[in-house]
């Protein structure tokens, strides 16, 4: 059975791009591999989040995952922080990581430009951090986004280079599984620019309450409206009918692509329908994100099983890698 392994960065609670953009699809998943889906803590950190609320967004995203319907009994769901061998590969892995090559990836090249003030070492590495991720469970499939397609190549590289310095198979070469087409909704922002991401401020969280989402919507931004009949959509209200798309029923979305055509729509009806439709889709998750939160108990069990399972998958590699690098113990 193949190995699948991904992971989302706690640093918010999940949102509508984050569920039908990858957790849809690890839910799918977990059925059919071997699968590791995990709270990427370590990775946070290049943003220095405060330590008052570093572990109740762990506990968020992980409840939120389970609410969405991966399954500890199916998938080995862990945080990063439990299983310290990926640190460990990590910091070996960092030895074959040029300098030359991780300044030239485009998500530092952008978080350098986004945070001037902070560009630390741990941006520069995110890439061989993330590659220890995949390739300590020996991956053979990683599930992400377009958005981290070049760090998937990072990692590939990383383990291409590993086994032909050593002159082994320790590490098979992690394919992309990139989430697109049909399967996977690139869920645009409220703001009209770009996609929904929880650091833009125009993302719709899973746990967001009505009211909240209603305003959202409604705040979301249109234009003048159509003035020719069948005019093409313009990205702000193709945005819109993205998210219809999604949460609504067919004929829902029929209903306004076809008073779109005929230059009838009003945005105002449209916003109102959405945000009925989204609060009709987020609802029963929220409600479950809300009572698996409150059961710290289950969060105890389930937690731990996953670091258990994780370290045991982890451990192993780790030592094999060990001894093909040189260290042997005096004792
Ligand atoms: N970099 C990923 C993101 O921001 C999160 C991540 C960390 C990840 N480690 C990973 C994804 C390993 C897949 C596999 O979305």
């Amino acid at each position: 059975m193949a190995t699948v392994v991904s992971g989302i960065r706690s640093t918010g609670n999940l949102h509508l791009g984050n569920y039908f953009g990858a957790v849809k699809n690890f839910v799918k998943m977990q059925d059919e591999f071997n699968s590791f889906f995990f709270i990427a803590d370590f990775h946070s950190l290049t943003t220095h989040p405060n330590p008052k609320d570093l572990h109740s967004k762990v506990k968020q995203v992980l409840a939120e995952y389970l609410a969405c319907g991966i399954d500890p009994e199916k998938s080995t769901v862990f945080i990063q922080s439990d299983v310290p061998e990926i640190p460990e590969l990590y910091l070996l892995l960092n030895m074959n990581a040029y300098l030359g090559e991780l300044a030239r990836t485009t998500s530092f090249k952008e978080k350098a430009r986004k945070q001037p003030e902070n560009v630390n070492s741990g941006l520069l590495t995110y890439p061989v951090l993330m590659a220890a991720d995949i390739i300590i469970h020996k991956a053979d499939l990683v599930p992400v986004g377009k958005d981290q397609e070049q760090n998937l190549e990072m990692a590939r590289k990383f383990a291409r280079r590993f086994n032909r310095q050593y002159k082994v198979e320790e590490f098979p070469i992690p394919r992309p599984y990139i989430l697109d087409g049909k399967d996977m909704v690139k869920i645009p922002g409220l703001d009209g620019s770009g996609k929904m991401g929880k650091s833009e401020g125009n993302a719709i969280a899973l746990a967001e309450e009505p009211k909240s989402i209603r305003k959202k919507v409604m705040k979301a931004v249109t234009d003048q409206g159509p003035t020719v009949m069948n005019q093409e959509k313009p990205e702000v209200i193709q945005n819109l009918f993205t998210l219809m798309d999604v949460v609504s029923t067919p004929e829902v979305v029929k209903h306004f692509d076809d008073l779109y055509s005929n230059c009838s729509i009003r945005y105002g009806d449209l916003k109102k329908q959405l945000a009925e439709d989204i609060i009709n889709f987020t609802t029963p998750i929220r409600e479950r994100i809300l009572e698996i939160q409150g059961n710290d108990e289950y969060l105890a069990k389930v937690a731990k099983m996953g670091a258990e399972k994780a370290r045991e998958s982890a451990s192993k590699t780790l030592k094999e890698v060990r001894e093909i690098i040189g260290f042997r113990k005096f004792y």
